[in-house]
C-alpha cells in the first residue's frame, strides 16, 4: 500500500499552482481566520436578537455539535484525500461524471454569492476605522444616524466595496499561506484581547451585563420560530464555513500528518467562544443604553459607537481594524473556494482566475452595495443584500452540507475515510453513525419545516 505522501508529491510538482500550509498551526490559524469573521461580530448577536435570544442561542449551539462539527471533519477528509476543490473533488472521490460534482457547483455558486455581500459589510467596518479615528460624539441618536447615512450612500458603500474586494483579489492572487499565516499569529490573538476586554467592560462596568446574560442563556420556547430554528442552522453553517466547501479546499491543503478531528474541534470551539464573547459584550451596552436587540444588521455599527465616543479612538480605531481583519481572512477563504475551480479543473492560472472570478464577485456585489435597489422577495419588498444573505445561509449553505455529508457517509469508501481519520476505531464507527443518521436528518428536518413541509406541523 502507497502511503499518502507518496501520492501527492509528484503531483505537487505537476500542478505547481496548488498551495500546501506551510507549518501544523498554518492550518489552524488559516482555517479559524475563514471561520472567525462578520459571522461571529457581527451577524451573531444581530440575529440572535432579532429571533429573540436564549432558544435561538440553544439551537445554534446544538447545532455545532451535531452538524457543524461532523461536517468539518468531513469536509477536511473529503479535501485532504482529494487533494481538489469542490467540484474536482466529488469527481476524484466518485468518478468523472458523478452527479455528485453538483454539490461542488453549489459551493462555487455559493462563495461567488456570499463574497458579493459580504465585502459590502467588510466595507462598513473599514469605513468605521476611519469614523472612529475622526472620534464618535453627539448623542446616542445622532452616533447611531451615522449608519444609517453610511449605508444610504452608494458611493461611499461601493467606495468600501471596492477597497475591499481589492484587498481580497490581491492576497489571493498572490498566494495566501505565508501573509496570512504570518498575520494571524499576530492579530487573531490581540482580536480575542479586545474582544475580553468588551465583554469584562460590558459585565462589570456597566448596567447590562446581568440582563445580557439572561437574553443570551435564558431560553423562551415560546420565541423560537421555524424561521428562529432554520436560520440558527444555517447560522452554525455560515460561522463555521461550512456547507460551500470552503473548510473542503483548505483541507486539500493540508498536511497527512495532521488530526482532523483535533484540528475540526479546535476550530469549532474558537469560532463559538468569539461569537459568545461579542455576543456578551455586545448585548451588555444594548441593554444598558437601553437599545433595541432587534435592530438588524445595524446592531454592531450602532451601539458600540456610543460606547466608543467615551472611550476614544484607542480602543475602537484596533476594534474596526481588527474585524476588517477577520472579515479578510474569511473573505479569502471565499474568493480561494471560487479561484480554486478554476484553477483545477479550468487549468486557468492562479492570477488570471483571481483576476476575472474577483471582478465578477464584485461586480454582482455592487447590487447588494446600492440599499436603494429593492425588489418583492417572501412578501415584501427587499434589498438584494438581505435577499442574498437569507437564500445562502438558509438554503444553500444546508443543502450543500446536507449534499456534502451524505456523499462523505453513504458514497465515499471507507478506506479513504479511515485513512484520513487515522484508525477505524469506536471513534471512527461514531462518527459514520452520526453522518449517516443524525446529522442529514436534522438538517433534513429543519429545511422541510424551513419550507413549511413538515407533515406533522402546522402552519
Ligand atoms: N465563517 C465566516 C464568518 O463567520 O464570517 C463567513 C464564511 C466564510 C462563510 C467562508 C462561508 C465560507 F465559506
Amino acid at each position: 500500500m502507497t502511503d499518502g505522501s507518496d501520492m501527492y508529491q509528484p503531483e505537487l510538482e505537476r500542478a505547481p499552482a496548488r498551495g500546501i500550509w506551510g507549518s501544523r498551526v498554518g492550518f489552524i490559524l488559516a482555517a479559524t481566520g475563514s471561520a472567525i469573521g462578520l459571522g461571529n461580530i457581527w451577524k451573531f448577536p444581530y440575529i440572535t436578537g432579532v429571533y429573540g435570544g436564549g432558544a435561538f442561542v440553544l439551537v445554534y449551539l446544538i447545532s455545532v455539535v451535531i452538524v457543524g462539527l461532523p461536517l468539518m471533519i468531513a469536509e477536511l477528509m473529503i479535501g485532504r484525500h482529494s487533494k481538489k476543490n469542490p467540484v474536482g473533488a466529488f469527481k476524484t472521490l466518485h468518478h468523472p461524471r458523478s452527479p455528485w460534482q453538483l454539490t461542488g457547483w453549489l459551493g462555487v455558486l455559493s462563495g461567488f454569492v456570499i463574497l458579493s455581500f459580504y465585502s459590502v459589510v467588510a466595507g462598513w467596518a473599514m469605513a468605521y476605522i476611519f469614523k472612529s479615528a475622526a472620534g464618535f460624539s453627539g448623542t446616542a441618536e445622532q452616533i447611531q444616524g451615522e449608519y444609517g447615512a453610511l449605508v444610504a450612500d452608494p458611493a461611499l458603500s461601493i467606495l468600501w466595496h471596492t477597497i475591499f474586494m481589492v484587498l481580497c483579489i490581491g492576497i489571493v492572487a498572490g498566494g495566501v499561506q505565508r501573509g496570512i499565516e504570518r498575520w494571524s499569529k499576530i492579530l487573531m490573538p490581540t482580536l480575542f484581547a479586545i474582544l475580553l476586554g468588551l465583554m469584562a467592560y460590558g459585565l462589570f462596568w456597566t448596567d447590562g451585563g446581568a440582563r445580557a446574560m439572561n437574553f443570551l442563556f435564558k431560553p423562551d420556547f415560546s420565541k423560537l420560530s421555524a424561521e428562529a430554528a432554520l436560520s440558527a442552522l444555517g447560522h452554525a453553517f455560515f460561522t463555521l464555513s461550512l456547507g460551500m466547501g470552503a473548510m473542503l479546499t483548505y483541507g486539500s491543503y493540508m498536511r497527512r500528518d495532521e488530526s482532523i478531528t483535533r484540528d475540526a474541534i479546535t476550530v469549532s470551539v474558537l469560532d463559538t467562544v468569539i461569537a459568545l464573547i461579542a455576543g456578551i459584550a455586545i448585548y451588555a451596552l444594548v441593554f444598558n443604553f437601553d437599545t433595541d436587540p432587534a435592530a438588524g444588521p445595524g446592531l454592531i455599527f450602532q451601539t458600540l459607537p456610543v460606547l466608543f465616543a467615551e472611550t476614544g479612538p484607542w480602543i475602537s480605531v484596533p476594534f474596526f481594524i481588527l474585524l476588517t481583519f477577520a472579515a479578510l481572512t474569511s473573505g479569502i477563504s471565499l474568493l480561494e473556494v471560487v479561484v480554486s475551480y478554476f484553477i483545477d479543473e479550468r487549468r486557468w492560472g492562479r492570477i488570471k482566475s483571481t483576476l476575472i472570478l474577483g471582478t465578477a464577485i464584485y461586480l454582482f456585489g455592487l447590487l447588494s452595495a446600492v440599499a436603494a435597489l429593492t425588489v418583492p422577495f417572501r412578501g415584501k419588498q427587499q434589498g438584494f443584500f438581505d435577499i442574498f444573505d437569507f437564500i445562502s445561509t438558509n438554503y444553500m449553505l444546508p443543502i450543500g452540507g446536507f449534499l456534502t455529508c451524505l456523499f462523505a457517509a453513504w458514497v465515499m469508501k471507507k478506506a479513504s475515510m479511515i485513512s484520513e481519520f487515522g484508525s477505524g476505531g469506536i471513534m471512527f464507527k461514531g462518527l459514520v453513525f452520526v453522518l449517516r443518521f443524525v446529522t442529514p436528518v436534522a438538517v433534513l428536518l429543519v429545511l422541510l419545516h424551513g419550507l413549511e413541509l413538515l407533515p406533522f406541523m402546522e402552519y
